[in-house]
C-alpha cells in the first residue's frame, strides 16, 4: 500500500542551516499495516510523514501509494488517499461549523464539496452512529459548533474524518501528544478500533513508547533521518520498554537513552 524507496531531504542545503532530515529512507506497508513510529526529538518522524504526505518534494528516491507513483504529484492530488492527524487540535476541524456539518464535509471528499444537498436522515444517522465509537458523547451533541468542543473531543473528531471515506493511508503525527492522559487514552482507543475495523494501512507517530508498543503490529524508531529499527510479529508483541532500548543501543551505536522518550 505504501512503498518508499530510498528518499533524501536536505533542507537549507549550501547555507549554514543545512540539515538532512531523511537520509536514505526506504520502507514498505502492506495493507492492513498499523505502523508506530518513534524516534527522539529530530530523528526524521514528521520529515517522513511530510514526504509521503507530499509538503515537499523529496530530493531523491520514490514513493509509491496504493501502486500510485506520488513522488512528483503536489500535496492536494495525494490528498485523496491520505488522511492526516497532526497534534495541534484546532487543525482538521472548521470550527464555525458544527459537527455534523465537518461530517459531512468529510464525507463528501473528493466530491463536489457543497453541502447545499444538505444532510438527510440516513446520513445524520450514520454520524451518530460513528461518533459512538469515540465515547466522548459527541452523538447527542452533532449540532453543536466544533469551535466548542474540547481539544481532545475536535481531535477525535478530526480522527473521524480523517479515516471517514477509507483512505490508502492514514498519517498521524503525535495527534495524542497535546491531550490530558485520559482523553489521550480515549482518542487512542478510538484510533485503534477505526484501524481494525477498516483494516488502514496506518503510520503512527508517538513519543510514548509504551503506547508505540501496544498498539500496531510493527514498530519503526528513526534515528538522525534513517529507520534504525523495525520489529514486526512475535518480536513486536513481546517487546518490552527496556528491550527497545537495548535494541536502540545496539542498532545505533549510541548509549544515550532518550529522555523524553523514556518519560513520556
Ligand atoms: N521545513 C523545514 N525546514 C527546515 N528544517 C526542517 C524542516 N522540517 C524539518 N526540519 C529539520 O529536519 C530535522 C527532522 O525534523 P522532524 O520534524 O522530522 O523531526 P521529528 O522526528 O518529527 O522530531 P520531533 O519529535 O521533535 O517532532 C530537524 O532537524 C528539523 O529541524
Ligand atoms: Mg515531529
Amino acid at each position: 500500500m505504501l512503498d518508499i524507496k530510498n528518499i533524501y531531504k536536505t533542507f537549507n542545503a549550501g547555507t549554514v542551516n543545512e540539515k538532512t532530515a531523511l537520509n536514505g529512507v526506504s520502507l514498505h506497508l502492506n495493507e492492513g499495516d498499523f505502523v508506530t513510529v518513534i524516534g527522539g526529538n529530530g530523528a526524521g518522524k514528521s520529515t517522513l510523514l511530510n514526504a509521503v504526505a507530499g509538503t515537499w518534494l523529496v530530493d531523491e528516491g520514490s514513493i509509491t501509494i496504493g501502486g500510485v507513483d506520488v513522488t512528483h504529484l503536489p500535496e492536494h492530488k495525494r490528498a485523496k488517499y491520505i488522511g492526516r492527524v497532526f497534534q495541534d487540535p484546532m487543525m482538521g476541524t472548521a470550527a464555525t461549523m458544527q459537527i455534523e456539518e465537518n461530517l459531512a464535509l468529510a464525507f463528501r471528499r473528493g466530491k463536489p464539496r457543497t453541502l447545499r444537498t444538505g444532510i438527510n436522515k440516513a446520513e445524520r444517522e450514520q454520524y451518530r452512529e460513528m461518533l459512538k465509537i469515540l465515547d466522548l458523547g459527541l452523538e447527542d451533541r452533532m449540532t453543536s459548533k466544533v469551535g466548542l468542543l474540547s481539544g481532545g473531543q475536535r481531535q477525535a473528531l478530526t480522527l473521524l474524518m480523517a479515516s471517514l471515506v477509507k483512505p490508502k493511508l492514514l498519517l498521524l503525527d503525535e495527534h495524542t501528544a497535546a491531550l490530558d492522559p485520559k482523553t489521550a487514552a480515549k482518542v487512542l482507543d478510538a484510533t485503534e478500533k477505526i484501524v481494525t475495523r477498516d483494516n488502514l494501512t496506518t503510520l503512527m507517530i508517538t513519543h510514548n513508547m509504551r503506547d508505540a508498543i501496544m498498539h500496531g503490529n510493527r514498530l519503526i524508531m528513526m534515528y538522525e533521518g534513517r529507520v534504525a529499527l523495525d520489529i514486526s510479529g512475535e518480536a513486536k508483541k513481546n517487546l518490552t520498554v527496556e528491550d527497545l532500548l537495548a535494541r536502540f543501543g545496539q542498532a545505533t551505536g549510541s548509549t544515550e537513552a532518550d529522555d523524553k522518550m523514556l518519560l513520556a
